[in-house]
């Protein structure tokens, strides 16, 4: 399952990305973590040492190994310069799967208590004019686009706060999304917004509520999100001596919290995976990049790459039609 936390600034996103990421992992999921925020916090969050994920290779660094790799020998993508961070999949392409190793995860990736973790990397001051947010988040956006993963295998994108995440079409690649919401008119506001937009788009979307004091804040949440709301976390104890360094199994999370998390895990698990859907969108948001920009840059008809039967699902596992890193 492919998950999005976002929600506002501050509201939690990092904080109940990492912590979903750590239960589910413990629980003996195997589970991805990938931090594609422009403030990069999530590495902390899951344990590891900021400043060493900061050094480490990031993915948005990667860009054109990224798409050497996963365009394999599909003939419609002779070249990285060809491929746009919405090239779909296609007969050829490498495929990827959660707990293969292959040497695009060797390289940028790194493991803490069972989890895998990859990082965008932030926004450097050399990026300024050059480079955007954007461009960088198109490495998860191809990555997603490229992965098979089954229902109890879970991948966790901590996402850029309010709905900046609309900016391309990112908010589509997820089976399910998390909106984290504290009980306030602007964190209302975002919730709002984000279910406007995703509408159209017939996008899964929770709120998850955070920060709670009281039934007078679940009351408000209530009143402004109705049945949006899957539940919500109080103020932790634990999250704040993490906050302080001290990160304890997350077994030791209060018991009401982990259940926020396990009822997370089912609303994801039961709403299932729709292939056919995650593919038409694929294609879709191809076109549209194609036609607005790609196309004047690559001098040729990018939504040619588009093979429209090609659907993305767990049966490509199985063919000769496409190959993965583990084999
Ligand atoms: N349930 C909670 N109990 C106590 N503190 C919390 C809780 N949830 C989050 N916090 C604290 O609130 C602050 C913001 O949380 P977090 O960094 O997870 O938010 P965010 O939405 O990822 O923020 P940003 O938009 O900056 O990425 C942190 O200091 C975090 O420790
Ligand atoms: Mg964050």
């Amino acid at each position: 399952m492919k998950l999005a936390f976002v929600g506002k600034g501050g509201s939690g996103k990092t904080t109940l990305a990492s912590l979903f990421a750590r239960r589910a992992a413990a629980l003996g999921h195997p589970v991805m973590a990938v931090d594609a925020d422009i403030n990069q916090h999530l590495a902390a969050a899951l344990g590891l040492d900021p400043e060493a994920a900061a050094m480490g290779p990031v993915l948005g660094e990667r860009m054109a190994d990224i798409k050497d790799y996963l365009r394999g020998d599909n003939p419609l993508i002779p070249s990285a310069e060809l491929m746009l961070k919405t090239t779909p999949p296609g007969p050829g392409s490498r495929l990827l799967t959660v707990g293969e190793t292959n040497p695009l995860y060797e390289e940028v990736f790194t493991e803490t208590e069972g989890i895998r973790f990859a990082a965008t990397g932030g926004f450097v001051d050399d990026d300024l004019g050059v480079a955007c947010y954007h461009s960088k988040v198109g490495a998860v956006e191809l990555m997603l686009n490229h992965l098979i993963d089954t229902r109890d295998e879970f991948v966790v994108v901590d996402m850029v706060a309010g709905a900046e995440a609309f900016a391309s079409g990112m908010f589509t690649r997820f089976d399910h999304t998390f909106l984290v919401c504290e009980p306030t008119l602007r964190s209302v506001g975002v919730y709002k917004q984000y279910a406007g937009y995703a509408a159209d788009y017939d996008v899964n979307i929770a709120v998850i509520g955070n920060k709670i004091d009281d039934e007078d804040d679940v009351e408000f949440l209530r009143e402004h999100v109705g049945d949006a709301l899957l539940g919500w976390c109080g103020r932790s104890r634990y999250v704040k001596a993490a906050e302080r360094g001290k990160v304890g199994p997350v077994e030791e999370l209060e018991a009401e919290n982990l259940a926020v998390l396990d009822a997370a895990r089912e609303r994801a698990r039961a709403a299932g995976k729709d292939w056919a859907k995650f593919t038409r969108q694929a294609h879709e948001f191809h076109r549209k990049a194609a036609a607005a920009w790609g196309n004047d840059r690559a001098g040729v008809d990018l939504a040619e790459q588009i093979v429209s039967d090609f659907v993305l699902g767990e049966h490509l596992l199985h063919t000769e039609t496409a190959s993965t890193g583990c084999r």
